[in-house]
């Protein structure tokens, strides 16, 4: 049994600005920081892996010497655009030098315009509840396109919306630390917004460009299929999550529980391929104390099922939701790009696990007939995690925080295998199948 994948695929792995460069001073995630008991540990995002210090080559090199020919991160807003209106040009000097080095390392960018931080100007607005946020957003798309169409074709305009809308504006775990469900849902509609006037926008300056977002889709289950509330909540909670967003860019519409609908006929058809971010299924019971969380309250796994790729390792690893869905989206009639998947180091060989797993499954999709071009392990070298500081590694690399030192872990020599080759061979996928088998279906 050897796997082997389309011509062309590319394989890379995907960050952000703000989880490796350093010294973002000047956006809501410092300001959020700074108020101090928000991150993990009292970790600190401002060397991070450095990048702005110039150590992004150093990634690139190993990237390229593991044999990946893809690379996905972000622009940083702030940086770009530290006040309103005004531009930096060693801010774009600093991005055009970071492509440069792709393109002469012959590595493949993909870029994503906004992944959760904004300028500080911009969250004292109302950040993304403010609807001139389109604007603003349209303007800085046509600005970035305008600087890098000659080194970049392929573009995410939003990454996670859903995600982002949730955990910032209805749990209140991100910053601006809201909890209101109307937020959250205004959010995402302004989400919308922004990257169909972005996606016009960049297709007037590059109309060959490949433009789309990162949808993040979580697999909800019923924790008692037999309870009609607990399967009520899973759908409340996939149409309002995964749905709401993916729906919107492609018939123009948000649909929402019930039949009740609010037009954007500017978002129809928006987007020339799928971005996918799959992590894990979730258990889903009903609970009324969480409208918040659309009425669904996590339950935990059994141990033996447990994701590592969850920060709480709630949640159930699971390729075989992945094959399901990446069967569903073939229907689309898109392209699809893998642009996050990955899992935490926790045993020495959870990781590669989990990728071979992960990527045996992406390859019946396949062969069941997916268009999947690409594939993007989270995350090359261990970053800034958000709220859970440093202590989630997701990295094919560790990081020695002090020296900067890069160290490859075991994980890293099994994607280099799969890359190099383009396939899964036969004793690899015979030493993770047997396990995968033994998955939640
Ligand atoms: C986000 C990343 C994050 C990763 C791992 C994704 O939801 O896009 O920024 O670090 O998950 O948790």
């Amino acid at each position: 049994m050897s796997a082997i994948f389309p011509h062309n695929f590319l394989w890379g792995t995907a960050t952000a600005a703000h989880q490796v460069e350093g010294h973002n001073f000047n956006n809501d995630w410092w300001a959020w920081e700074k108020r101090g008991g928000k991150i993990k540990n009292g970790d600190s995002s401002s060397v991070a892996c450095d990048w702005s210090g110039g150590r992004y080559a150093q990634d690139f090199q190993n990237s390229r010497a593991l044999g990946l020919n893809a690379i996905r991160l972000s622009i940083e807003w702030s940086r770009l655009e530290p006040r309103e209106g005004e531009w930096d040009p060693d801010a774009f000097r600093f991005y055009r030098d970071m492509l440069t080095c792709l393109r002469d390392m012959r590595i493949t960018p993909m870029v994503t315009i906004h992944h959760f931080t904004n300028p500080s100007w911009l969250a004292a607005q109302g950040g993304w509840e403010n609807p001139a946020v389109v604007h603003h957003f349209e303007r800085l798309a046509t600005q970035v396109a305008q600087e890098f169409a000659d080194l970049c074709r392929f573009w995410l305009t939003v990454n996670e919306a859903n995600a982002y809308a949730t955990l910032s504006y209805c749990a209140g775990l991100w910053p601006p630390g809201k909890q209101r469900f109307f937020s959250g849902i205004k959010v995402m509609a302004n989400m919308v917004r922004a990257h169909a006037a972005a996606y016009h926008a960049i297709k007037r300056v590059q109309p060959g460009g490949q433009i789309g977002m990162a949808h993040r889709f979580q697999i909800f289950k019923p924790n008692n299929p037999r309870s009609p509330l607990d399967c009520l909540s899973v759908r409340v909670r996939d149409c309002l999550f995964n749905r709401l967003v993916f729906r919107a860019v492609m018939d123009g519409a948000l649909h929402f529980p019930g039949g009740l609908r609010i037009e954007l006929p500017e978002a129809k058809g928006t987007q020339d391929f799928i971005g996918l971010n799959y992590y894990f299924s979730e258990r889903s019971a009903f609970d009324l104390r969480e409208p918040r969380l659309f009425f669904g309250r996590r339950v935990l796994a059994p141990e033996s099922l447990r994701c590592q790729s969850d920060f709480a390792g709630e949640a159930d690893h699971d390729p075989a939701s992945f094959e399901r869905l990446l069967k569903e989206l073939a229907h689309c009639g898109k392209p699809v790009y893998i642009t996050e998947n990955g899992a935490i180091e926790a045993r020495d060989s959870d990781q590669s696990e989990y990728l071979v797993t992960h990527l045996l499954a992406l390859q019946h999709a396949i062969e069941a007939g997916a268009d999947v071009r690409g594939y993007f392990w989270w995350t090359l070298v261990d970053n800034f995690e958000w709220g859970e500081g440093f202590s989630p590694r997701f990295g094919l690399y560790s990081l020695d925080r002090p020296t900067q030192r890069r160290t490859p872990k075991p994980v890293a020599a099994v994607y280099s295998q799969i890359a190099s080759e383009n396939r899964i061979a036969p004793d690899l996928a015979a030493l993770y199948a047997s396990r995968a088998d033994l998955r939640p279906a």
